[in-house]
């Protein structure tokens, strides 16, 4: 017989016939005559009910079942008189495939908490919690491929190993092969031509500058990988590690990525409010009771927008206490973010036009030649959840840029070379995927959306 998932069986439409369920156990109780087992296979949320009679041969494995042990269970589906699930497996026999030492297992039947799960990150998706993050982290990833995939972007591939810094921010891990313990030196400088590439090479950042020559062919491209940020962020937003999807649009200004960006977040939060109803429903009850609520007020809401130079305004006219007094070409910090789109506006907000100080250099400069057409779109509870721009196209204004901001030409002259060769507007920006599973699940720390998170100091598993 074929393996049911649980999902699959509690969509059926009536009960009868026999099943082969697979799974681990959740919990076991029996009494004289009769055992119930839990059993959950991470298909679902919800756990199927096995009933194995004193009289099944079976009966003496089934009650000796405890919380992590695996099985295999074969028997009638029947619906179940018990409240709060609607089929149960009448067993006509139970194999155990593992046993789970009860003295040894880690996970109880009470809430653990997120700092205990990080510890046993092998173990944390048996947990509710875990397993929905996986199931709704799993949809946000197919929705994002389909919203961009039905608006025919192509999805192009970036390296992982890079030489270019696309932010400029100089915060990479460096990826060598050279002997740390005895470093090839010449004149006290490391000889970086006899390292694995022969020249120094790092972990992307982001993969926007590759992304960036495919659209100048191809139109409109997006990457989905991971990043890697050497920051040391010891916050619930940043990873070290992260994944990002970055869609760059040819023929496109900032007002159209904006609508991108607007749309996009839009897709998504009603894609997972509409696959994944359960799981939604259970961090909505046991995270933050306000997640489906907001979900349900984005998709209905029209985004703010609003430059920079108006949001300082707001912020200094606040009468707020920030631990960062707010002055123009400060950038913005987590508490600005929070206050705009929490307090001030009440729903997600696109904020443009940023200092140029403050923003990369390959953002287009405006004419008032002080700012750039970046945008970032801040929701609730995360702040900055997207970052982006319109990218500057103009060759000689380009090669300024770089010279202010110490960018060899000679590195990147085949960024410059696209603007030499067919040169077009374009824009694209950078959605952070952990920042948007934590914000439509209302998790509040970022470790705990992420399978394995690296932080400063840890890189478990
Ligand atoms: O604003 P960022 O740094 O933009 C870029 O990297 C551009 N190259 C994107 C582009 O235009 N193609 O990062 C984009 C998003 C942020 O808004 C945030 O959601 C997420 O990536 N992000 C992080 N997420 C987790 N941990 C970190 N350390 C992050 N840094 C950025
Ligand atoms: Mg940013």
């Amino acid at each position: 017989m074929q393996r049911s998932k649980i999902k699959d069986i509690f969509a059926r439409e009536q009960s009868g016939g026999d099943v082969l369920v697979q799974g681990w156990v959740k919990t076991r109780r029996s009494s004289k005559s009769v055992t119930f087992v839990q059993i959950t296979d991470g298909s679902t949320l919800q756990d199927l009910q096995i009933v194995v009679d004193e009289s099944n041969p079976s009966h003496e494995a089934a009650s000796g079942l405890t919380t992590g042990c695996s099985v295999s269970v074969e028997g009638v589906l029947v619906e179940s008189p018990g409240q709060g699930q609607k089929y149960e497996v009448q067993a006509s026999s139970l194999t155990v495939l593992g046993e789970s030492d009860p003295d040894s297992y880690p996970l109880q039947k009470k809430r653990h908490s997120p700092e205990f799960l990080r510890e046993i990150a092998h173990l944390r998706p048996r947990t509710n919690t875990f397993g929905a993050m996986a199931r709704v982290r799993n949809s946000v990833a197919y929705a994002i491929h389909t919203f961009l995939q039905e608006r025919g972007f192509q999805f192009i591939q970036t390296p992982i190993i890079t030489a270019s810094d696309a932010e400029g921010a100089g915060s990479m891990f460096q990826v060598t092969t050279l002997d740390l313990n005895d470093v090839p030196k010449d004149a006290g400088k490391v000889k970086h031509e006899v390292d694995f590439f022969g020249k120094p090479a790092f972990l992307t950042v982001s993969g926007q500058l590759e992304a960036e020559i495919f659209a100048m062919a191809l139109s409109d491209v997006y990457t989905f990988g991971p990043t890697f940020r050497a920051e040391n962020s010891n916050t619930s937003r940043h990873l070290a590690e992260f994944w990002m999807v970055e869609p760059e649009v040819a023929f496109c200004q900032l007002d159209g990525l904006t609508e991108l960006a607007e749309d996009f977040l839009k897709y998504l939060c009603g894609h997972v409010l509409d696959k994944c109803p359960e799981d939604m429903a259970f961090f909505n009850k046991f995270y933050d009771d306000s997640t489906i609520a907001t979900l349900e007020g984005i998709a209905n809401s029209q985004f703010e927008r609003i430059t920079y130079t108006e949001a300082v305004k707001m912020l200094q006219e606040s009468g707020e206490k920030f631990e960062y007094p707010v002055t123009w070409g400060i950038d913005l910090q987590s508490e600005h973010e929070r206050y705009l789109t929490e307090t001030k506006i009440q729903r997600p907000v696109i904020v443009t036009d940023y200092p140029k100080g403050i923003k990369a250099f390959y953002m287009r400069l405006n004419d008032d030649d002080e700012t750039v057409r970046a945008m970032d779109v801040l929701v609730p509870r995360i702040g900055e959840i997207i970052g982006g721009s319109q990218r500057e196209e103009r060759r000689e204004v380009l090669e300024a840029r770089m010279s202010e901001s110490g960018i060899s030409h000679d590195e990147y002259s085949w960024y410059l070379d696209l603007r030499s060769f067919g040169t077009v507007p374009h824009s694209g920006f950078g959605l952070g995927f952990e920042r948007t599973v934590q914000f439509v699940t209302g998790v509040s720390n970022i470790r705990d959306v992420i399978p394995f998170p690296r932080t400063p100091g840890s890189a478990e598993f």
